[in-house]
């Protein structure tokens, strides 16, 4: 089987809180554990020749949760970032984040800053984080800054279009491969919940049992031969389908059935 390899995969690493008190732990045991697979996974999308992982860390409506909660999904940020950002650099990744970067601690920016820096001019994967991301935040900041640009003179109302649109995004410095390929949710759940909405406009959706602290560099192997075998159309037509199964002659039945 050739693999066809997904240039963007985008991965909403959900079931922490389930796997953990399945097994009679508290919530968090499920993050701590969950924040381990991801260095695997990185790895192997690296290893695969992806161009871009996006991870859903922290959503917009995650800051509904309990303190204690954040406060160890920041933790648990920070010392992923700090534990893992030798090993990155050694593997060419550089480190992207996109989402409300105003809202986080001064620790956690500061680190993130940090980790950033050393990894800029790195050329490998680009690791993403949404961190305090949601699309429609995204969405309605993109409409106040081009509606400000106009108000300023520097674009014209007509200007929009998709291409221009790009520009306005959190995903703006992703070029060509702001487009979402592959996206992926575990732990059973079939939503996209607020989650690259306008980036995963025709991305092939993947959704897994397996719970994220038991997402290992296999289950996203799998993943990537799922997408392999899907036909991707884009809204278009089969390479198989030819003209004269589109311009087949229509005849009306006894019935008045047209076949
Ligand atoms: C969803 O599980 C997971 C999150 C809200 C947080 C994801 C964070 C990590 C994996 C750890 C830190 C991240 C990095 C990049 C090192 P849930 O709590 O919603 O699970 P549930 O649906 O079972 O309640």
């Amino acid at each position: 089987m050739v693999l066809s390899i997904p240039r963007h995969i985008a991965i909403i690493m959900d079931g922490n809180g389930r796997w953990a008190q399945r097994r009679g732990r508290p919530r968090v045991f499920g993050h701590v554990r969950g924040s381990t697979r991801v260095r695997d996974v990185v790895r192997e999308a690296n290893r695969l020749g992806v161009k871009v992982l996006t991870l859903y860390a922290f959503s917009t409506e995650n800051w509904s949760r309990p303190e204690a909660e954040r406060k160890v999904l920041w933790k648990l940020l920070r010392k992923f970032l700090l534990r893992d950002a030798k090993e990155l650099h050694q593997q060419n990744i550089r480190l992207r984040v996109i989402g409300e970067m105003e809202r986080l601690d001064s620790e956690t920016r500061l680190v993130l800053d940090q980790v950033m820096h050393q990894l800029c001019s790195n050329t490998g994967l680009q690791l993403t984080i949404a961190l305090s991301y949601g699309s429609k935040r995204e969405l309605v900041n993109a409409a106040r800054a081009f509606a400000q640009d106009c108000l300023e003179g520097r674009r014209q109302a007509d200007s929009m279009s998709e291409e221009l649109m790009e520009h306005y995004l959190w995903t703006a410095g992703f070029g060509e491969f702001s487009q979402v390929d592959l996206f992926i949710r575990t732990s059973g759940e079939q939503r996209v919940s607020n989650f690259l909405l306008w980036q995963a406009a025709y991305a092939e959706l993947v959704f897994t049992e397996v719970c994220w602290p038991d997402f290992s560099s296999e289950n996203l192997m799998d993943a990537v031969r799922e997408y392999s075998v899907r036909e991707r159309r884009f809204g278009g037509l089969t390479k198989e389908t030819n003209s004269s199964s589109i311009m087949a002659p229509i005849k009306k039945t006894k019935t008045g059935i047209f076949i």
